[in-house]
């Protein structure tokens, strides 16, 4: 049996990252997160991981306790895209930089895998990267970077992510031909093709055998455990997350007028607000309804407010459809997707463990990577690593 590839998972959250290169054989030695409720998370579903999770702010950890390691994922919440970012080291807003590159100095890993939003690759932040490669504290990585879209990796969700690669430069220089690792190419497709790129999973293949019915609106009562000097409710798992909310009338009667793929511009005007009256052209995501046959938009951390994106369970009367199916069951589910909901087009497994508040588990699930897609990327970092003899 070959040796398990280590990581250490920097700003780790709830562990979708983990998971997804747990999947693949990984095994993490290391998080930090200073958010004790994703910490709390992260640490229940990694029972080995007990007392290696560090739950501080990152440049409070000290050096000695950072092991070598193989591989160094996550990457620091990108702050600033201001076109007058600075890109001196010193800027606080780059301080993370400054401690993720600790990290990678001390740990010396094969490879580091950084996730970011997809504006990063327009960033200061950005910029100091590529010029910390270039001579600078990253001298020994070779970078590769690309913007990767989880629905092409087989995640029911169109996710667009920045995703850069270091691979440490005498193990790209043992193999010059080879080159350093790239970000995997796609495995899906809109349509797929001959050439064995399958078709885009759908919100569908996730949560269509979940109770559309959903009348409780809070988690269980559970035991507040003190977790890292904090107390905190938990564990919550499977359909105790499968929790919605009590929305006024007025909410409902405008989901009802939304048909998936629709959004706010499908109301009639006495339904508007006086903001989208004013503001008729725009983000037309805003009280929109997911379909049940594609991917679903990006999960955000307020995926339970249908006006903050398109968050409308995919349900509608179909019977009002112009494509109606007549095969389909004519019943409309007008509320936003649960907790739960949410987790599965993040590709949490159901009995995934969660510790918080409703508002903190939904932030711990908005702001996770895709586990399908961090999993496509340890398959590709761990295949390319074996071609080249590591
Ligand atoms: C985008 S989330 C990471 C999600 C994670 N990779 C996953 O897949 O679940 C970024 C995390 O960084 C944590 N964080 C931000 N600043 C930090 C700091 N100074 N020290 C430690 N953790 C920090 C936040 O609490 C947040 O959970």
């Amino acid at each position: 049996m070959p040796r398990a590839l280590t990581m250490i998972d920097l700003f780790a959250g709830c562990g979708g990252m983990s998971l997804g290169f747990e999947g693949e054989g990984y095994r993490s030695i290391m998080a930090v997160e200073f958010d004790a409720h994703a910490a709390a998370t992260y640490v229940a579903n990694r029972p080995h991981m007990e007392g290696k999770v560090f739950c501080q702010d990152i440049a409070d950890v000290p050096t000695a306790e950072i092991p070598k390691a193989d591989l160094v994922i996550g990457g620091p919440p990108c702050q600033g895209f201001s076109n007058l970012g600075s890109k001196d080291v010193n800027d606080p807003r780059n301080k993370l930089w400054k401690e993720y590159l600790r990290f990678v100095n001390e740990a010396d890993p094969k490879v580091f895998v950084l996730e970011n939003v997809d504006r990063f690759r327009r960033s200061s932040e950005f910029d100091l990267l590529l010029r910390e490669a270039d001579g600078g504290l990253l001298k020994n990585y070779v970078l590769e970077h690309a913007l990767l879209v989880a629905s092409d990796y087989g995640v029911a969700q169109r996710r667009p992510r920045t995703i850069v690669i270091g691979t440490r430069r005498d193990i790209v220089d043992e193999h010059p031909k080879m080159g350093p690792i790239t970000p995997p190419k796609p495995t899906h497709a809109r349509v797929p093709d001959l050439l064995g790129l399958k078709e885009w999973e759908t919100v569908r293949s996730r949560i269509y055998d979940l109770p559309w019915d959903v009348q409780v609106t809070d988690l269980p009562t559970k035991e507040v455990k003190t977790i890292f000097d904090k107390p905190i409710p938990g564990p919550f798992t499977g359909l105790e997350i499968h929790v919605g909310r009590n929305p006024v009338p007025m909410s409902l009667q405008r989901y009802a007028h939304i048909h998936p793929g629709g959004g706010r511009h499908h109301l009639p005007d006495e339904l508007l607000s006086p903001c989208w009256r004013n503001k008729p052209k725009g983000t037309t995501d805003v009280m929109g309804r997911m379909r049940w046959d594609a991917p679903s938009p990006t999960i955000r951390t307020e995926f339970f407010k249908p006006e903050k994106g398109r968050y409308l369970h995919p349900q509608w009367n179909p019977a009002l459809h112009p494509r109606w199916n007549p095969d389909e069951p004519s019943n409309s589910v007008n509320r936003p997707i649960t907790h739960l909901e949410a987790a599965l087009l993040q590709d949490f497994p159901r009995e995934y463990k969660w510790y918080g508040t409703k508002v903190s588990i939904a932030r711990q699930i908005g702001n996770a990577v895709p586990v399908g897609l961090a999993r496509a990327i340890a398959f590709h970092v761990k295949s390319e690593l074996e071609s080249r003899g590591h």
